[in-house]
């Protein structure tokens, strides 16, 4: 029972989280990648509500979760076989396909356009409430659009408590990046945002890819604006020694958001060291939750580095590159 009534119910109740899906009501639900708002995918009046409750551009079509390969198939007219070879290896998990779509998922949810995002995500309780379903889940990040996203229950019940009835608790998310989105036209794998699964790991399987700049200007990902995943607080990128020595100088309170190295000068509460051991995997984990931190600190600006562009660093560069974009 939640005590204060304009907030959420946070809790591991599956049965509930499906009784209120099959009422048309959302619910925060954990993924590996981060934290969704989700809504019955095939209800208009509920995917109506979930870009009403992230006050998302009804352009900005929103990815569809199902249980298992079997649902996967009944909601795209075709499967093209270099998705299903990386289907095969990364479901359930952080890839999201481009699929041409049935008439079953309302033109609502793909924003017009004829091609469904699909994905299998592997959260234990996620992966649970999805095969006792009889309907697919619309879920985009469970965060107000253009905010970061959220890896942990308390970030949806702190932007979003008060507009949903209920948040599924399945921990923190254990990869902590948004899905890799992946198409392919004319044979060719073509990745349009760059996610959970390195370019490296889909390269090995179907060969060299296409990465698509994402912006507004690319009409097959119209929601990949390029200022997405900001904090409130200004982001500013680069080599970071030259960035703390300028705003000491300036007297200006600053945060640092580091990929290994710790400021010995610089208060705890100010940084966040992604990864002392410089682990890509351990510093995706910690981005948002790292960025969310220092946007509630008191600092006036958030001074950050880029990573090497390899593996998730490139991902995370990403993030870290439309976070700084004003
Ligand atoms: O990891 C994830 O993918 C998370 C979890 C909750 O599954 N979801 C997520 O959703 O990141 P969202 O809505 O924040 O981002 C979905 C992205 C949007 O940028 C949207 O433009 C793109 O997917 N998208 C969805 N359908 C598309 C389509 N048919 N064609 C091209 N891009 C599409
Ligand atoms: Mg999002």
């Amino acid at each position: 029972m939640s005590f204060v009534s304009n907030m959420a119910e946070i809790g591991t109740d599956i049965n509930f989280a499906r009784q209120l899906l099959r009422e048309g009501k959302l619910v925060g639900i954990p993924t590996e990648t981060v934290y969704g708002l989700a809504g019955n995918a095939l209800n208009a009046e509920a995917v109506t509500a979930i870009f009403e409750t992230k006050r998302r551009p009804s352009f900005d079509p929103l990815i569809v979760h199902v249980g298992d390969l079997v649902q996967a198939k009944a909601y795209s007219s075709y499967f093209p076989e270099e998705l299903m070879a990386l289907a095969e290896v990364f479901w359930p998990g952080p890839l999201t396909v481009l699929l041409p779509k049935t008439e079953a998922i309302p033109d609502l949810v793909t924003s017009g356009l004829d091609t469904v995002a699909v994905r299998i995500p592997s959260h234990p309780l996620t992966r649970e409430l999805l095969l006792g379903l009889d309907f697919p889940l619309a879920a985009p990040s469970a965060n107000p659009f253009g905010y970061i996203s959220p890896t942990r229950a308390s970030h949806v019940q702190d932007q979003l408590g008060n507009t949903i009835p209920y948040i599924l608790d399945g921990g923190d998310c254990s990869v902590g990046l948004e899905s890799t989105i992946v198409g392919v036209e004319h044979g060719q794998v073509i990745i349009y945002r760059l996610g959970g699964i390195p370019v490296s790991a889909i390269e090995q399987l179907v060969g060299p890819v296409l990465i698509l700049p994402q912006s507004s200007s690319n009409p097959k990902s119209p929601g990949m604006l390029k200022n997405h995943y900001s904090p409130r607080t200004p982001v500013i990128l680069g080599e970071l020694e030259v960035l703390v020595a300028d705003f000491r100088l300036k007297g200006e309170p600053f945060g640092i958001l580091s990929f290994n190295k710790r400021f010995p000068d610089v208060p705890d509460s100010h940084q966040v060291v992604l990864s002392p051991s410089g682990d890509f995997g351990e510093a995706a984990r910690n981005l948002f939750s790292g960025m969310r931190l220092l946007d509630k600190a008191d600092v006036s600006v958030i001074l950050a580095e880029e990573l090497p562009e390899k593996d998730l660093g490139k991902a995370i560069n990403d993030r870290l590159r439309r976070a700084a974009a004003k």
